[in-house]
């Protein structure tokens, strides 16, 4: 899928795919440098890490393990109100491993800020975060993430795992929606 699939859905590309993968190679060489050969076990939050997962640990030279976690924020239409469900827990036991949280974006935080909290209780030696995205808001709780890709504006986003009510997540860039698409005039 790409830009030609999309008619007049989206308003601008934010980043490229080039720009998305150059800076992959630098967030894993980072992760390399700080876990110094030591095992990480990823764990990717469904369903839009999924992309940032298979290129992110790809990248990586340490030896990694994988797994997925997803979970449903309670909340009013697009905000996340922080009370969080698991949908998919773990499969693997978290006890003494170096748990590299993978995320698509932070937007307020909040889910990511339940999940560190639930990770952290289960007895990991490290729970740290790497997310592709992060947007202004996340500022407001304070969640320490380790690996930023890029922060953006405050302009909901899709592609590139991202989605919206589903769609585009096959995109290779990130891109903002035209107006129409969500309804507004068309
Ligand atoms: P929060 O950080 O708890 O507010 O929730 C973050 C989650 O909201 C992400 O994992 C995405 O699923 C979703 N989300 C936030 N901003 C966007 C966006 O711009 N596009 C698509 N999904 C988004
Ligand atoms: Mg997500």
């Amino acid at each position: 899928m790409d830009a030609s699939d999309m008619g007049s859905d989206l308003a601008a590309v934010l980043l490229t795919e080039e720009q998305i993968h150059t800076r992959l190679d630098e967030m894993a060489a980072a992760i390399d440098r700080d876990y110094a050969g030591e095992p990480i076990l990823l764990v990717g939050v469904l369903k839009g890490a999924v992309m940032v997962m298979a290129d992110l640990s790809r990248r990586l030279h340490a030896p990694v393990e994988m797994d997925w976690m997803a979970v449903s924020s309670y909340g009013s239409g697009t905000k996340s109100s922080g009370v969080v469900r698991i949908l998919k827990d773990l499969d693997m036991d978290t006890h003494g491993r170096n748990v590299l949280i993978v995320e698509d974006i932070i937007d307020s935080g909040l889910t990511l800020s339940w999940l560190l909290g639930n990770l952290r209780s289960r007895g990991a030696k490290t729970v740290e975060v790497a997310t592709l995205l992060r947007k202004p808001g996340a500022a407001k709780v304070e969640v320490p993430v380790r690996y930023v890709g890029f922060d953006i504006p405050n302009d909901f986003v899709v592609g590139y795992g991202l989605d919206y009510d589903e769609g585009y997540r096959t995109l290779p860039f990130v891109a903002t929606l035209a107006p129409s698409v969500y309804g507004d005039d068309g």
